[in-house]
């Protein structure tokens, strides 16, 4: 019989994830994903993509293998519920059997709630948004699966959206981000190609790639994992670590795009072979609800305050971070080889021009939000696997502490 009282997570589970297709010229088999999952006209959801074509050559290839096409462009960062609705609306009345999310992490999560929305009705995506309270098993056991096919086709190198069964929104009306999921809502097919991921803008690439870092250390650290974690997560991180900085200021470096796309592909998983997500895309998740800040951005911003208040609880985890970034660690206590993380990521931020923590100075956050931040994070999935307690007053201390000071 299964113990609660011995173990909190007796039992790990794993997301299904997607087939995946990484690699240079990967996008060209867009068109054939999609008339292979049966799209006769597909909802292509997006951001635009202004100025870089890439919607242009994406269209041209669905249509060349007879699927029509019908395009929301829309999407912008922190998708809005308002936005889903819309791209909902068009899906239907355009009578599209088929998604194409075509972007970074906010067209792909558009596209998996319009097929949500598809399989199990309704006027409202947040609906579906799944809690602690109520506990989100039981919610996902009340939604119908999706049925409709996507082809996720990611142009940026951070999120993971592309392989996760997880799309985080912005509630405008409860002005909180939320997490939605259902059962079969992860992509039929996730096409990444560092030919369209290396046309990022400096700062994107930049932002999101510390989130595919912020997968790999959240996922590595939370309260609940195994093996494969251990095996994917680390190499994510050491990915990362290792090719952020040339891809960054040189995106037409292959060899650092590439592997900067197999950390976000990489992150994307591993964040389902556990507890997902921590303190530091939770707290995140809602200074962008309320400041719209980008979400990889946010991430890197939170890292250093979210893991220092986490320390305690993962002095090992952090040394073993180190070492697989390739940092000497001979002769050094585990904390202080968990001390060196913290010094390699302050300089990485620095590197990449990014400023920690200072919340008020950068996003103008008002200590009158902090209340609403925390009740909202208490509630959210990513709060239960953090692998250090927390009650309201330690969370309200970090958060007063990191609105004017790094971390
Ligand atoms: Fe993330």
């Amino acid at each position: 019989m299964i113990n609660k009282n011995i173990f909190e997570f007796p039992i790990v589970y794993t997301n299904t994830i997607p087939r995946i297709a990484l690699g240079w010229g990967a996008h060209e088999t867009v068109g054939d994903e999609c008339k292979a999952a049966g799209m006769k006209k597909a909802l292509v959801v997006t951001s635009g993509l202004k100025g870089t074509g890439i919607v242009e050559e994406i269209k041209g290839i669905i249509n060349h293998a007879g699927v029509a096409i019908e395009i929301y462009d829309k999407i912008t960062t922190n998708p809005k519920d308002y936005q889903i609705m819309e791209a909902y609306k068009l899906f239907r009345e355009s009578q599209c059997d088929g998604v194409v999310a075509l972007g970074g992490g906010s067209s792909i999560d558009t596209g998996k709630c319009v097929r949500v929305l598809a399989a199990n009705g309704g006027n409202d995506i947040t609906t579906y948004s799944v809690f602690l309270d109520p506990p989100w098993e039981q919610t996902l056991k009340k939604m119908k699966p999706c049925t409709v096919p996507q082809v996720s086709v990611a142009t940026t190198s951070g999120t993971g959206a592309e392989v996760s069964s997880w799309a985080a929104i912005s509630n405008t009306r409860a002005r909180a981000k939320v997490l939605i999921s259902g059962p079969n809502v992860h992509s039929t097919v996730a096409v990444i190609d560092p030919l369209l991921v290396r046309m990022q803008p400096r700062e994107i690439a930049a932002w999101s790639g510390f989130d595919a870092l912020a997968h790999g250390v959240e996922a590595f650290v939370t309260k609940v994992q195994g093996p494969y974690a251990h095996g994917i997560l680390l190499r994510a991180v050491e990915l990362v670590y290792k090719n952020i900085r040339e891809f960054t200021y040189n995106r037409m470096d292959n060899i650092a795009c590439e592997r900067m796309c197999w950390a976000a592909t990489m992150g994307g998983i591993g964040i389902g072979f556990g507890a997902g997500a921590g303190i530091v895309h939770g707290l995140g998740h809602q200074v962008s609800a309320l400041t719209d800040c980008h979400h990889g951005r946010i991430n890197a911003v939170m890292m250093l305050a979210g893991e220092r208040y986490n320390q305690p609880a993962i002095v090992g985890k952090l040394a073993a971070m180190t070492r697989a970034m390739g940092i000497d660690t001979t002769g050094l206590t585990e904390w202080e080889a968990a001390d060196l993380w913290f010094d390699e990521i302050e300089q990485l931020l620095k590197d990449l021009e990014i400023t920690p923590g200072n919340l008020s100075e950068q996003f103008g956050l008002q200590e009158k939000d902090l209340e609403h931040i925390i009740n909202v994070y208490h509630n959210d999935f990513c709060s239960q696997g953090n692998p250090r307690e927390f009650n309201h007053d330690e969370i309200l201390a970090l958060m007063k502490r990191v609105m004017h000071n790094p971390y």
